[in-house]
């Protein structure tokens, strides 16, 4: 466990003077000190008593490297455990070209990315962002639903491991949501293509513990798991379950394609038979979703009756039916 996690663990419990932080953390005052401005850097509250010393407005509990290892089942995959950096994507672009699946955790993304050209905005120490690198012994063209395969199993490990008022949904193509309001994303980039082999970077983000928007810099409605549950979660157990999730759901698209969870989505279609409306190569279109074929991709009746299929876009219920619920 790192001398930051320790600090965070201490003073989420109590107060706790400098001297004593210093000796429990076997350091000196002048080094918890320059983790105390860093903690403020990073946006956490810390509060100051002349007494008592330090405490943590809200408790913490931050990813500890050690922990993700003992509860990660799969041996054969690495794990990278960042505090901070701009892009857990774009640091797997960085890295050394590995065949296991290789993951990125980070506390903290200073760049975070989202869709459709947009910044993905998470609380140090709060949510989840992370990302994995896979090669798949398959050409782009049979990648199709990847991004919706991975949404799945991000559901399937919260709700397997989580008691939440009401089920999960996913908005095509993979935002995970609750009650209407959105929990977590998924932005999946193709880094080569060759020899009829992939290299896939997948970003998750997930709204975790964090219960406002402190920054105030969320554009849409958003929920998160401690909003939802009322809990402030171990973020530990959750990230591991995620990737024991994750390394199943992979080798069974690696096996079977989208094709074999066709049925899975449409349990979780926040969009069926709903109006819709659909931007795809910045054209805006409107129609009734139908759900989406064996490539993933989303199928859309127009006002003339007639039917398209679209691999990429990003879709939202029509002005009409704005206020349904869609749980
Ligand atoms: C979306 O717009 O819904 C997708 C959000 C994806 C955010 C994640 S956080 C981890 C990874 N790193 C990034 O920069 N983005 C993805």
């Amino acid at each position: 466990m790192s001398n930051l996690s320790k600090m965070t663990q201490l003073l989420s419990q109590h107060y706790c003077p400098l001297d004593v932080l210093a000796y429990e953390l076997n350091t000196t005052p002048t080094a918890i000190l320059m983790d105390v401005q860093k903690l403020k850097r990073y946006g956490i509250p810390i509060e100051y008593h002349e007494e008592k010393g330090f405490h943590l407005a809200e408790p913490m509990g931050l990813l500890d490297n050690r922990e993700l290892k003992r509860l990660i089942k799969s041996k054969s995959v690495r794990l990278e455990l960042l505090e901070a950096i701009d892009s857990t994507n774009d640091y797997l672009k960085s890295l050394y070209h590995s065949e296991k699946m290789t993951f990125c955790v980070a506390e903290l993304q200073t760049g975070g990315k989202g869709r459709m050209g947009k910044s993905w905005h998470s609380a140090f120490g709060k949510d989840l962002t992370l990302s994995f690198l896979k090669n798949f012994k398959k050409g782009v063209s049979q990648l199709s639903g990847l991004s919706m395969v991975v949404s799945l199993a991000v559901c399937k490990a919260i709700e397997d491991n989580y008691n939440l008022p009401k089920p999960l949904t996913l908005k095509w193509p993979n935002d995970i949501l609750c009650q209407n309001k959105k929990l977590g994303g998924v932005l999946i980039e193709i880094q080569a293509d060759k020899d009829n082999s992939a290299e896939v970077i997948v970003g998750i983000g997930l709204n975790v513990n964090s219960t406002h928007d402190t920054a105030g810099l969320i554009d849409q409605p958003w929920t998160s798991l401690a909003l939802l549950n009322q809990r402030n979660n171990d973020r530990n157990l959750l990230c591991a379950a995620i990737i024991n999730t994750l390394v199943q759901a992979m080798e069974r698209f690696e096996a079977e394609g989208f094709s074999s969870f066709v049925d899975e989505w449409k349990a979780k279609d926040a969009l069926f038979n709903q109006d819709i409306e659909l931007t795809s190569d910045h054209k805006c279109f409107e129609g009734k979703a139908l759900g989406v074929n064996e490539n993933g991709q989303l199928i859309l009746q127009l006002p003339d009756q007639t039917y398209h299929c679209f691999s990429s876009g990003n879709t939202s219920l029509a002005k009409s039916q704005e206020n349904l619920e869609i749980a």
